[in-house]
C-alpha cells in the first residue's frame, strides 16, 4: 500500500469517497489501523481523558502530544498522521505556535489539528507558509469547555450556525485542507460540508461528511467514562481488535455509520 499523502485524501473528496480516520496513541494500536487501511490516524488530545485518566483535555502538553505522536508514527507505515495542538499551545502568539507545530511535525506528525475560529486565520496562514498543513476543528471544541459550559451540542441556533459557517470560510480561505466537525446538527455538518471546498471529519455531525473520526477507545469500547450518543462499539459482534477496526471502517465507507440514533 503507498502513503496516504494529502493529495490522495483531497482525490477521495472529490471523488465523494468517504475517509476514515481514528486516533491512537502507540505503535501498536497505529499498526493496527494502519494495516486495516484506516487513512488518517489522529493523536488526539483525548489522550488526556482515555490514556491519562484526566478528566478534561486540557492538562495534556505538546511534548505528551509529542511522544505520542513518535510512538504512532513508528508503527503506522502508510496513514497520514495528524496531531492535535493541545490547549494554550497555539494561543499565545504565532510564533510560540509555529515552534510547538515544528515539534509535532518532527516528532513524524504530517498535519497538526487546532481547535476555534476566524481567530486562528493569522496562525494557519503562518502554518501553512512554514510547510505544515493545518486541520481545523469546530463545533464542539473540548479546548474551551469551560467556555461552552459543557460537551454539548453547537450551531444549534440560527446566530450560532451562522457563525459557524463563517468560521469554516475563514479557515478554508486561511489554507486550512481538513475540518473536523464535533457535536453539530447533522443538517449543518451536510451544508458546511456542501458548501466548502475541504473535507470535513465528522464526530457526532451526521453522515453527510466527508469523513468520520471516532476515538479508539471510545468505539473498542474500553474507556470506562460516560460514552457520547455518538459513539458506536464496534467491539460488539468483532472476533478482534483488528476486526472492530476493519468493521469501522466498511460501515464509514457505505456510510452506514453513522446512523440517525450517532447524530444530532
Ligand atoms: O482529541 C481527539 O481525539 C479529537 C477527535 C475526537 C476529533 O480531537
Ligand atoms: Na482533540
Amino acid at each position: 500500500r503507498k502513503p496516504v499523502t494529502l493529495p490522495r485524501l483531497l482525490d477521495m473528496h472529490a471523488r465523494g469517497e468517504p475517509i476514515t480516520v481514528l486516533t491512537a496513541y502507540d505503535a501498536s494500536f497505529g499498526a493496527v489501523l494502519d494495516a486495516a487501511g484506516i487513512e488518517v490516524i489522529l493523536i488526539g488530545d483525548s489522550l488526556g481523558m482515555v490514556v491519562q485518566g484526566r478528566d478534561s483535555t486540557l492538562p495534556v502538553t505538546v511534548d505528551e502530544v509529542a511522544y505520542h505522536t513518535a510512538c504512532v508514527a513508528r508503527g503506522s507505515k502508510t496513514a497520514w498522521i495528524v496531531a492535535d495542538l493541545p490547549f494554550g499551545s497555539y494561543h499565545g502568539g504565532i510564533d510560540l505556535a509555529l515552534a510547538n507545530a515544528v515539534k509535532l511535525m518532527q516528532a513524524g506528525a504530517h498535519m497538526v489539528k487546532v481547535e476555534g475560529g476566524e481567530w486562528l486565520a493569522p496562525t494557519i496562514r503562518a502554518f501553512v507558509r512554514a510547510g505544515i498543513p493545518v486541520c481545523a476543528h469546530l463545533g464542539l471544541t473540548p479546548q474551551s469547555v469551560h467556555v461552552l459550559g459543557g460537551y454539548r451540542v453547537q450551531g444549534r441556533n440560527d446566530a450560532s450556525a451562522a457563525q459557524l459557517r463563517a468560521d469554516a470560510f475563514a479557515l478554508q480561505d486561511a489554507g486550512a485542507t481538513m475540518l473536523v466537525l464535533e457535536m453539530v446538527p447533522a443538517a449543518l455538518a451536510g451544508r458546511v460540508t456542501a458548501e466548502l471546498r475541504i473535507p470535513t471529519i465528522g464526530i457526532g455531525a451526521g453522515a453527510q461528511c466527508s469523513g468520520q473520526v471516532l476515538v479508539l477507545h471510545d468505539m473498542l469500547n474500553v474507556f470506562p467514562g460516560r460514552k457520547p450518543r455518538f459513539v458506536r462499539n464496534f467491539m460488539d459482534g468483532a472476533s478482534s481488535i483488528a476486526d472492530a477496526v476493519a468493521r469501522y471502517r466498511d460501515a464509514v465507507k457505505s456510510r452506514a455509520f453513522p446512523a440517525a440514533e450517532h447524530s444530532f
